[in-house]
């Protein structure tokens, strides 16, 4: 295990420490007598382009001040595609530390998240530490992606790691494992009807909530570049319209969905030099077969969505078809009067 660095905040490995850092890490340690196998660090490229703000707010999260203060392990939320996770890979890079990924699931069980027992070939039980287990023992950064897709039970077992104890219990190798003092955490989080509600009292160890909102037409632009630097510029143009567009009309179409749709138009376009396909024949085909057809008339969609949302909001029963809400004779209405007549 790393020996603990008197403020982790200062001593940490720079860009170019980071690689000697790698070789030096052992890939099997021993933790109270049991043996682990840790997981591999997760090489990304990953650069954060624009919104800088937020960025400096995941970063002073996992600053010390002092000997005695500990790291803050965020929530990143907003819709899909927007660039939660890119903001912490970024995040890591900047600090120069390992970084592992645990893709957080509906089946994740406790145990997934910190050790599981492996049948070694000599019929021994081997015990693999989890991309958490693995951060935690390295001094890395852990990011829990996707967190609310995971159960409470699983939740559950990560309380004393996200609390001034950090700490986690496994009950299959039998061992407490402390985390390294330059152990950094994120979670991310996704919006969407697929995810389980995490309890409060974990909720309040994870803070502070970081919102990840949409770039602007600017940093758009840069991000596609950044990801396509092929993409010829009326192709980008186009895109960053569309997408800064949707945002205007509070649609979810996100950066994930330009690069997706850029990429497709660019190879459909390369597909066959004789006869090459026009710049706007296949970006519309693009956009049509990676967004579907809805994406192809943005103002429609945003008023169909609003009349959803809306319709949603106040439900409506048989006799509202017949009585206004406020209608002595509506039969759900509540009368606030009954009361004083009793
Ligand atoms: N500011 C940014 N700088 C660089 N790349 C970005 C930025 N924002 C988004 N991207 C790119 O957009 C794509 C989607 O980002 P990412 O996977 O981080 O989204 P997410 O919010 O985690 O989505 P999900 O909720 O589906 O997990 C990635 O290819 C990412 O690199
Ligand atoms: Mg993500």
């Amino acid at each position: 295990m790393n020996s603990p660095s008197p403020n982790p905040s200062e001593d940490r490995p720079s860009k170019h420490s980071q690689s000697d850092r790698f070789a030096r890490e052992p890939e099997v340690v021993q933790i109270g007598g049991v043996e682990l196998k840790l997981a591999h660090p997760y090489e990304a490229a990953g650069d954060w382009i624009g919104q800088n703000e937020l960025l400096m707010q995941l970063l002073a999260c996992w600053l010390t001040v002092d000997e005695t203060d500990i790291p803050l392990t965020p929530r990143l939320i907003g819709s899909p595609g927007v660039g939660k996770t890119q903001l912490a890979i970024a995040a890591t890079k900047r600090q120069g530390l390992p970084l592992y990924i645990y893709q957080c699931t509906a089946d994740t069980r406790p145990e997934d998240l910190l050790i599981t027992p492996v049948l070694s070939r000599g019929g021994e039980i081997a015990y693999h530490a989890s991309p958490l287990v693995s951060a935690m023992i390295t001094g890395g950064v852990c990011i829990l992606d996707e967190g609310n897709r995971m159960n409470e039970k699983s939740w559950a077992s990560l309380a004393p790691l996200f609390d001034t104890r950090r700490y986690v219990e496994s009950i299959v190798a039998g061992i407490t494992i402390p985390a390294s003092p330059e152990f950094r955490s994120a979670v991310t989080m996704n919006q969407d009807e697929s995810t389980f509600e995490i309890p409060d009292y974990i909720l309040s160890r994870l803070q502070p909530t970081l919102q990840v909102g949409f770039p602007n037409k600017q940093d758009e632009m840069a991000i596609l570049q950044y990801h396509l630097p092929f993409a010829e510029p009326e192709m980008l143009a186009l895109t960053v319209d569309f997408l800064q567009r949707s945002h205007e009309l509070k649609l979810d179409f996100s950066p994930r969905d330009g690069i997706n749709l850029l990429r497709f138009a660019i190879k459909r376009m390369k597909q066959n030099p004789s006869h090459p396909v026009a710049h706007d024949a296949a970006w519309q085909e693009a956009l049509e077969k990676c967004l579907g057809d809805e994406a192809v008339d943005l103002e429609s969609l945003a008023e169909r969505r609003k009349r959803t949302l809306g319709g949603d909001a106040v439900p409506l029963g048989l006799a509202d078809l017949f009585f206004d809400s406020d209608d002595p004779l509506h039969p759900d209405r509540e009368d606030d009067d009954d009361d004083d007549l009793i």
